[in-house]
């Protein structure tokens, strides 16, 4: 099947490393009647395993979401030791909010298996996966079974650099960077790839006002979005920078989850995704080639994205009644 031609998603699988800005692509989906959110799954990235499979419960307790099962996964990448990236997310990884041990269980069973299991028994091509953090668990999983990459739906990935040169070294993303053995598994499976990269990421702002329209709205979720932009405001002006007054920190991890729930929001090309995997100086760069036959390509690569609809649908969702 082309990438042009893709079912109709019915549901979907949300892996992710929580992380700040996984946090508010949690409670996005959370809040979005539109997803059937089968499971969260977690994997180490931005802050250790252990901690993102907690992150995730307290998320999904404070939105009031415990029918959907958190399950927890890879510890490290396929072949490298674990990173991190503390100083973007804090020490525990939600910023200013402080942790607490959430009363919902974790899910029957690893990460890896629900994955298979989750997508397996549903028709071809009906379950989306939707990557926030390194690739891990999905490589694993399609290393598990390999019927899986033709019986998945759109992976729908944040991760990847092109016009926009990376945030952890020159060339590379940090997803894709942190592990880049498992992206090179996924984008060489055959699977539909949708790719929100830096390139995009970047085009979508948490500017001042943004952040207020969310701090208007007096709802758990909300709030806990609102302290999740306040915390990476602070970081970005004091790691990255601030060009002009109306800046702001991107909002990486919402925008696959936003294209999910409303494609017309982003543009998207087909393309050819491959990953560096062997030089040390450019580990994790995506090359990314336009020139594909469109009919036949298996990759897309968002380039532009209507940062201001981003913000309307969060606001949207976050004020629907929970
Ligand atoms: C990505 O890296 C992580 O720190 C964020 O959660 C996001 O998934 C951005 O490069
Ligand atoms: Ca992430």
């Amino acid at each position: 099947m082309s990438i042009q031609s893709l079912p109709p998603v019915s549901s979907l699988i949300i892996d992710c490393d929580p992380g700040v800005d996984d946090a508010v692509a949690l409670m996005l989906a959370f809040a979005a009647p539109e997803l059937e959110l089968l499971a969260v799954t977690t994997v180490g990235g931005n802050v250790p395993a252990h901690t993102t499979q907690r992150n995730a419960r307290i998320l999904r307790q404070i939105a009031g979401r415990e029918d959907v099962p958190v399950h927890g996964g890879a510890e490290r990448p396929l072949k490298r030791p674990p990173a991190g990236a503390g100083e973007f997310h804090g020490p525990e990884g939600l910023g200013d909010l402080e942790p607490f041990e959430p009363t919902g269980i974790i899910g029957d069973g690893p990460a890896v298996n629900a994955i298979v299991d989750l997508v397996m028994k549903r028709p071809a091509g009906s379950t989306a996966i939707a990557v926030l953090g390194p690739m891990t668990n999905l490589a694993l999983a399609m290393k598990r079974e390999r019927r899986l990459a033709e019986h998945l739906g759109p992976v729908v990935v944040m991760g990847g650099a092109r016009s926009e040169g990376g945030n952890i070294t020159a060339s590379a993303e940090f997803n894709i960077w942190a592990d880049p053995d498992a992206a090179a598994v996924v984008l060489g499976s055959g699977c539909e790839v949708i790719a929100f990269s830096l390139d995009v990421t970047h085009q979508v702002r948490a500017t001042e006002e943004r952040i207020r329209a969310v701090e208007k709205i007096k709802t758990p979720s909300a709030k806990t979005v609102a302290s999740m932009l306040r915390f990476s405001q602070r970081i970005e002006r004091r790691i990255v920078g601030w060009p002009t007054p109306d800046w702001g920190a991107p909002l990486h991890d919402p925008c696959p989850v936003a294209w999910l729930i409303q494609p017309a929001l982003f543009e998207l090309r087909p393309c050819r995704i491959e990953v560096e995997t062997v030089s040390d100086l450019t580990r994790g760069h995506t090359a990314v080639e336009f020139r594909v036959d469109p009919t036949t390509a298996r990759h897309r690569w968002a380039v532009a994205a209507d940062a201001q609809g981003v913000f309307d649908l969060i606001v949207d969702k976050l004020k629907a009644p929970e």
